[in-house]
């Protein structure tokens, strides 16, 4: 058994072999070194990315609201265990740009009334949420000077993509 660190949230990692995605934010393969590599990212945060970051912590504190609700609403297994995992990641990722930002974690909160109590309506705002995540992500990527917020954004951007994915074709 090893340990492994994933370079975007940080996290840890018990196994044989790295995952093939972080269990926690969803970051692929490549982000997962052994722990004994990792390095702190040293830099300054630009005024831009700054405010990029409180705009991306919004939208995923948003998300986890709407992905823990949608669990709550689903009607039928998978797609309750699909939204609590959604949820967990964008969580993780809230985490992570608090981090960066160095501040403290908001509460997320459990509300019912973050969602419809339709499963099919939140398919499709599932797949909206992700598409919105993407743009907003792709725009602050590219306003980026610092290369640790550029492969934050990379990795999520991937990550958002992955998601994407699961609602396609499904409403
Ligand atoms: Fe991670
Ligand atoms: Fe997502």
């Amino acid at each position: 058994m090893k340990v492994f660190k994933c370079k975007i949230c940080q996290e840890g990692y018990l196994g044989d072999a790295p995952p093939t995605h972080c269990p926690f934010c969803g970051a692929h393969q490549q982000y997962m070194i052994e722990a004994e590599e990792f390095e702190l990212p040293i830099y300054t945060l630009t005024d831009v990315s700054r405010q990029n970051l409180e705009e991306a912590l919004d939208l995923e504190l948003g998300n986890a609201e709407f992905y823990f609700c949608a669990a709550a609403m689903a009607d039928n297994v998978a797609d309750a265990t699909m939204f609590k995992r959604l949820a967990k990641v964008e969580s993780e990722h809230a985490s992570t740009i608090v981090k960066e930002l160095k501040k403290q974690s908001p509460d997320i909160s459990r509300d019912r009334d973050m969602c419809s109590n339709m499963n099919r309506d939140n398919l499709m705002e599932s797949n909206q949420r992700e598409t919105n995540a993407i743009v907003h992500y792709t725009r602050f990527l590219g306003e980026a000077t610092e290369e640790r917020i550029k492969e934050i954004f990379t990795s999520i951007i991937e990550i958002e993509k992955d998601h994407l994915s699961l609602t396609d074709g499904r409403f």
